[in-house]
């Protein structure tokens, strides 16, 4: 086939329409042990055809009796097609920075393979140190490949151009289910540097574009191109219930009272939310709020935010990726062109960089898997222990925000297991990082408490009533009994619940 022949609609430029190859075809190329960057974020521009292609090599190849396993760094979570069927053949030898697949999550917290979860702000910079060895192939979806050979993204930008920049070869999936209408909604950001030779990000409004629509590669590394028409992995939201409901109302009467007191303007300030019901909740109750017109400087766009911006309440949102369901997904690749200039899709180093999280002031709600009395916040490990999905940007924007909250049902597993502990298993956000608390019970305002105060807010605020009295009879003991009193713990006791939890199911006696 000549390249004119292949030319299509999405592939413009001939000198790469000639390098189109079948899944199988480019998966071959990957060997045994590779260092792979694969694009995708929160389900949304991950590669749908090679890794599928490439877990069934590692099939075969485990059956013949050889090993194969690689090493794939991605944005955040992606999708069965990836993640899930990778995990299934026992292909992959380390990941990291974000998961939310159930099959990979098992074989981590079964110890079959490595996974290191950090900071998504920091994966690029440390990729460019070499901190994670030699980048040999970057698998990365597009949605389309301009006339002069650029690359325009698809749903999510992640860490594509770190991929593409730093891959000693490229291979490309071009997705005919995304929408070409995306084409404007991207700014790539060339300017960041390792130090000593960092500049300031010249961003210092969430509708600032600072960089390019499109990515730029050269093209002598493109060594394969495959072509896709395959939807995202979007999860429906299930509809906000009574606790998400009435999380979402106390979030917005705090919020409400900021502004009474003049502590947060009339428009709030740019809004991060974090991925799940509950904040998609708080979106919802938004719609409704008195609040307007607000920015999000975040990480990824769920379907309350298109709705925001549909009710006119949002003036425009800056993320790195979309969230949306099945249903908004389709539409939203209906109706790209209506929110073109209302969407900017940036790096993930830039949507969530520290420098810019701070300079904006940004309002920080994240979801967490357990606080403890004084506020130390677990968001990873459950029961210590076992990894839930990973820190992800809830560290770049907690500790960065102008106002940190974070927010939870107050009991997991039916009951069997309350959110606030006497001691977190596990500390993903030191208590200095988390201002606010808030569970369907009510909200605990911890900023200017010393730890004794903010003991007494959570447990009076954000217990569950089962769990209060058990909290408080814990608390009056440590404050007679602690070796020290600035943050009184019984030691011997602290964990206790968690060890309780492990041994007989339930956190109650
Ligand atoms: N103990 C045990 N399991 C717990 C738990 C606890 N204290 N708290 C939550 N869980 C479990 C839930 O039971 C649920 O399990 P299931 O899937 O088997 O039903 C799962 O964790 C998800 O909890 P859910 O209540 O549905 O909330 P969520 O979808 O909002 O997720 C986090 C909560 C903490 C797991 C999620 O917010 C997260 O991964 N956060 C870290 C990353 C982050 O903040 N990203 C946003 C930054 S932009």
């Amino acid at each position: 086939m000549t390249a004119s022949q292949t030319l299509n609609s999405r592939i413009r430029h001939s000198g790469l329409a000639a390098k189109i190859v079948s899944a199988a075809d480019a998966a071959a190329l990957i060997p045994h042990g590779a260092t792979i960057g694969m694009s995708g974020f929160t389900g949304a521009g991950y590669p749908k055809a090679v890794p599928l292609a490439l877990a069934e090599r590692a099939e075969a190849e485990h059956e013949a009796g050889r090993p194969f396993r690689v090493r794939v760094l991605t944005g955040a979570s992606t999708g069965p097609e990836l993640d899930g069927a990778l995990a299934r053949a026992d292909g992959i030898e380390f990941r990291l920075p974000y998961n939310s697949d159930p099959i990979l999550r098992d074989r981590i917290n079964k110890g079959e393979m490595d996974y290191v979860d950090m900071h998504l702000s920091q994966v690029a910079p440390m990729v460019w140190e070499g901190l994670y060895g030699h980048l040999d192939f970057a698998v990365v979806e597009v949605s389309g490949i301009t006339p002069d050979g650029r690359l325009i993204p698809s749903s999510s930008i992640g860490n594509n151009k770190t991929w593409l920049d730093r891959a000693e070869k490229i291979i490309l999936e071009v997705n005919r289910w995304q929408s070409e209408a995306l084409q404007g909604m991207h700014d790539i950001y060339y300017g960041t540097r390792l130090p000593p030779h960092r500049v300031p990000i010249p961003l210092v409004k969430p509708d600032d574009r600072i960089g390019e629509p499109a990515f730029h590669v050269d093209h002598a590394r493109v060594v394969a191109i495959v072509e896709t028409d395959a939807p995202d992995r979007n999860a429906p939201f299930s509809p906000p219930d009574a606790t998400a409901k009435a999380i979402a109302e106390h979030i917005l009467d705090f919020l409400g009272n900021e502004v009474k007191k003049g502590r947060l303007p009339a428009a709030l300030l740019p809004m991060q939310s974090g991925v799940g019901n509950v904040p998609n909740a708080v979106m919802a109750g938004l719609v409704e709020a008195p609040f307007e017109p607000m920015t999000a400087f975040t990480e990824v766009i769920q379907d309350g935010m298109l709705d925001m911006i549909d009710a006119g309440k949002l003036r425009m949102a800056s993320a790195t990726a979309f969230s949306l369901s099945p249903d908004r997904a389709e539409e939203m690749n209906a109706n790209a062109n209506r929110y073109r200039d209302k969407l900017i899709l940036r790096p993930q180093e830039i949507s969530n960089h520290p420098e810019l999280v701070r300079r904006l002031g940004v309002i920080a709600m994240n979801g967490l898997i357990e606080a403890d009395i004084y506020g130390n916040v677990n968001s990873t490990h459950v029961m210590g222990s076992r990894i839930q999905n990973g820190i992800g940007g809830s560290g770049d924007f907690a500790r960065n925000a102008f106002m940190s909250i974070f927010m939870t049902p107050s009991t997991a597993k039916g009951g069997k297991i309350s959110a606030i502990v006497p001691m977190a298993a596990h500390v993903d956000h030191i208590s200095q990082d988390v201002q606010v608390i808030v569970t369907e019970q009510g909200l605990a305002d911890l900023r200017g408490l010393a730890p004794k105060k903010r003991a007494a807010a959570i447990i009076a605020n954000c217990a569950h009533p089962t769990y209060r009295p058990l909290l408080e009879d814990y608390y009056d003991r440590a404050l007679a009994a602690s070796w020290g009193r600035h943050a009184p713990t019984l030691l011997d006791e602290a964990l206790s619940w968690h060890q309780r939890f492990v041994e007989t199911g339930s956190m109650l006696a």
